[in-house]
């Protein structure tokens, strides 16, 4: 289960996707200026990232996008730690939308001093896994593992890139009160989309008309983001980035789902090594894993 330097780099105890960024980057980013209008969605992968990107994206732009229509969201939300399209984020006008995959030590040093904001959206581990299976699969720069057996002992392990998700989710929840940050689920989301962006409305102090919440709730819905060349990543044309047709950044969008891919056996060995360890963090999710 060791992973291959081909795809990816470790650095203060994390794994980065190799060639789309470097060490020194990521070091760079300590000192990178906050400003009390960014907005960070923070998540590990496949845990709704796309998703809070959109409805960002759709708060902060949608009714007035000022000929601005055409943009993806990669470059409406790009990612902090891997800068694609090498966009100038520095001197990017207010308010910056980001993304980020990184642990909470990682982000810049006035974010980790409540300047900002951070959504962090967290999503039961085991849709995470079977998420991010798939994932790696179409992912040119992810190393194709056709075995889940073994994709499952390396998330495990935390040897993917991203690493662990237990140290992800516990460094963030643990130093909550170090940043102005929202937690939300990918679970409760689902369940009620109306009511979690209004949560996201309320935390960045936006107040929306009924008609434009219910734009943002329209086009957030799955099968609206699955049908939005903009928001669904499938027209990125990186043809670097993803393999056309071997799968989707929107797959399935369920809760659940592992159901359909991990065996009991699978699943009991997820629990030997995870549950307990969940069971011991200092919250708790709406979700039980099983
Ligand atoms: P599945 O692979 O289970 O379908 P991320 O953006 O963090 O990489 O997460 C991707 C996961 O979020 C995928 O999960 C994707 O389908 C799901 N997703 C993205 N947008 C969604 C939406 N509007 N509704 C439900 N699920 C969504």
């Amino acid at each position: 289960i060791e992973p291959s330097n081909k795809y990816m780099f470790k650095h203060k105890g994390a794994y980065f996707v190799q060639d789309i960024t470097t060490a020194e980057y990521i070091d760079s980013l300590e000192d990178f200026e906050i400003r009390d209008s960014d907005v960070f969605v923070a998540t590990f992968p496949k845990s709704g990232t796309v998703w809070v990107q959109n409805i960002l994206s759709l708060i902060y732009h949608e009714g007035h996008r000022d000929g601005t229509e055409n943009i993806d969201l990669m470059d409406r939300v790009p990612w902090l730690e891997y800068n694609l399209r090498n966009v100038d984020y520095v001197n990017r006008p207010s308010p910056r939308l980001f993304a980020t995959h990184l642990l909470h030590n990682l982000v810049p040093s006035d974010l980790r001093n409540r300047t900002g904001k951070v959504i962090y959206v967290a999503r039961n581990p085991k849709d995470v896994v079977v998420s991010y299976f798939h994932f790696s699969n179409f992912i040119v720069k992810l190393e194709t593992i056709s075995d889940f057996n073994v994709f499952l002992e390396k998330f495990l392990a935390g040897k993917v890139v991203w690493s662990s998700w237990l140290d992800h989710i516990e460094g963030w929840f643990t130093h909550r009160d170090d940043f102005n940050i929202l937690f939300l689920t990918f679970e409760e989301m689902k369940k009620d989309l109306r009511g979690a962006v209004l949560k996201i409305c309320k935390f960045l102090g936006k107040q929306l008309t009924e008609k434009e919440l219910d734009t943002v709730v329209e086009n957030a819905s799955f099968d609206n983001m699955k049908r939005d060349v903009r928001a669904n990543y499938e027209n990125i044309p990186e043809t670097s980035l993803q393999e056309q047709g071997k799968g989707y950044f929107l797959r399935k969008g369920t809760i659940g789902d592992w159901k359909n891919t991990m065996t009991v056996a699978q699943s009991e060995r997820f629990d030997s090594v995870f549950k307990g360890k969940i069971q011991e963090l200092p919250f708790k999710f709406i979700w039980d894993i099983n």
